[in-house]
C-alpha cells in the first residue's frame, strides 16, 4: 500500500510520523473522508471546504491545495482507479516538543493521506442502535481526530450487538458515532440543524437536496428521543453508508421495524449521483 506523507508517496512501512506529532500527543488534527467511484470523487469541493473551515477554526496553517491530485495518485498507485474507494486525509499541527500552546510559527503541518476500497455495504435488512449520552465536546462541527467519545460509544454499541450508538444531548437524538441521523416524521425529512452540536455532513446536505427534489418537506430541527420513536423511518447518512435504515433503537422498533421507502429512495438518488460523477 502506498501512502502520502508530507509531500511524498511512500510504502506504508516507510510512512513514519514523529512521536512528537501533535496529532499523536493532543489529537491536534483535522481529517476528511472522501468517496470515489472509478476515480471520480463525490462532492469533493464540499469536503475540501469543510476541511479548510476546520483548519481555520483550530488555526492550523496548511496548504491542502494538492489534495485532489494526491487522491488521484493514491488511487492510481494502489490499483483503485476502477474501484469504489475512500480517501482519508489528515492534517495535524506538526511535530514539536510537547507543550499545550501552539508550536513556534513556521512548524510545518503534517499532511497524511491514504486510499482504500470501500467496505461492502451492510445488510439490506437495516441496523439497530442504542441510545447513549453525547459526551463529545462543544464543537462537534469541526472534523477533528479527537474521536474518543465516538470510539467508546461505537464500542458500547458493538458490545450490545448493535450497529451503532445514537448520541443524545438534552433529550435530542442528534447523531450516530460516524454518521448524521435523519428521521422521517409525518412525511417530512427531519434532521438536526447545522451548528456546534453536529458535523455538517456532506451526505446530510445531499440527502436534504434529494428530499427537496422529491418534493418532500425538509425540516432542519432537532428531534427528541420521544419524537424519534414516534417517527416512520430513521436512518444514518454518511459518506460510507449513503443512507442506511435504523430499524430498532434500544430494542424498540422504529415505524414498521423494517427499512422504509424514503430511505431507500434517497439512497438510490445519492448512488446515482455518485456513479454519474459530480
Ligand atoms: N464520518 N457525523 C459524524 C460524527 C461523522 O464522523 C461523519 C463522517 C458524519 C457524516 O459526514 P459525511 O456525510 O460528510 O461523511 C456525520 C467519517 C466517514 C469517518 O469518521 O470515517
Amino acid at each position: 500500500m502506498i501512502m502520502f506523507l508530507d509531500g511524498r508517496f511512500v510504502p506504508r512501512e516507510e510512512a513514519r510520523i514523529s512521536p512528537e506529532d501533535r496529532g499523536f500527543l493532543f489529537a491536534d488534527a483535522i481529517y476528511e473522508v472522501v468517496r470515489f467511484h472509478r476515480g471520480s470523487p463525490y462532492r469533493f469541493a464540499e469536503h475540501m471546504a469543510r476541511l479548510r473551515e476546520g483548519l481555520d477554526a483550530v488555526r492550523i496553517a496548511a496548504d491542502v491545495s494538492r489534495f485532489p491530485e494526491v487522491a488521484a495518485r493514491l488511487l492510481a498507485d494502489n490499483g483503485l482507479s476502477d474501484a469504489d474507494a475512500l480517501v482519508y486525509f489528515q492534517v495535524s499541527r506538526g511535530a514539536a516538543p510537547r507543550a499545550h500552546h501552539f508550536p513556534p510559527a513556521g512548524t510545518p503541518a503534517t499532511l497524511f493521506a491514504f486510499a482504500r476500497r470501500t467496505d461492502p455495504p451492510p445488510s439490506p435488512a437495516g441496523g439497530t442502535a442504542i441510545l447513549l449520552p453525547d459526551e463529545r465536546w462543544g464543537r462537534c462541527d469541526i472534523k477533528t481526530v479527537m474521536l474518543l467519545p465516538n470510539v467508546l460509544a461505537a464500542q458500547a454499541a458493538r458490545d450490545a450487538g448493535a450497529m451503532d450508538a445514537i448520541l443524545v444531548r438534552d433529550g435530542f437524538a442528534l447523531e450516530g458515532t460516524k454518521a448524521n441521523l435523519v428521521l422521517v416524521s409525518e412525511g417530512a425529512v427531519r434532521t438536526a440543524p447545522n451548528g456546534p452540536r453536529i458535523l455538517p455532513g456532506v451526505t446530510r446536505a445531499a440527502v436534504l437536496d434529494a428530499a427537496r427534489c422529491e418534493g418532500l418537506r425538509v425540516e432542519e430541527r432537532a428531534f427528541t428521543v420521544e419524537e424519534m420513536f414516534a417517527g416512520e423511518e430513521l436512518f444514518f447518512a454518511s459518506t460510507t453508508l449513503w443512507t442506511y435504515p435504523v430499524v430498532a433503537v434500544d430494542g424498540r422498533p422504529i415505524g414498521a421495524g423494517r427499512p422504509g421507502p424514503v430511505c431507500a429512495r434517497l439512497a438510490e438518488i445519492l448512488r446515482a449521483e455518485f456513479a454519474g460523477g459530480r
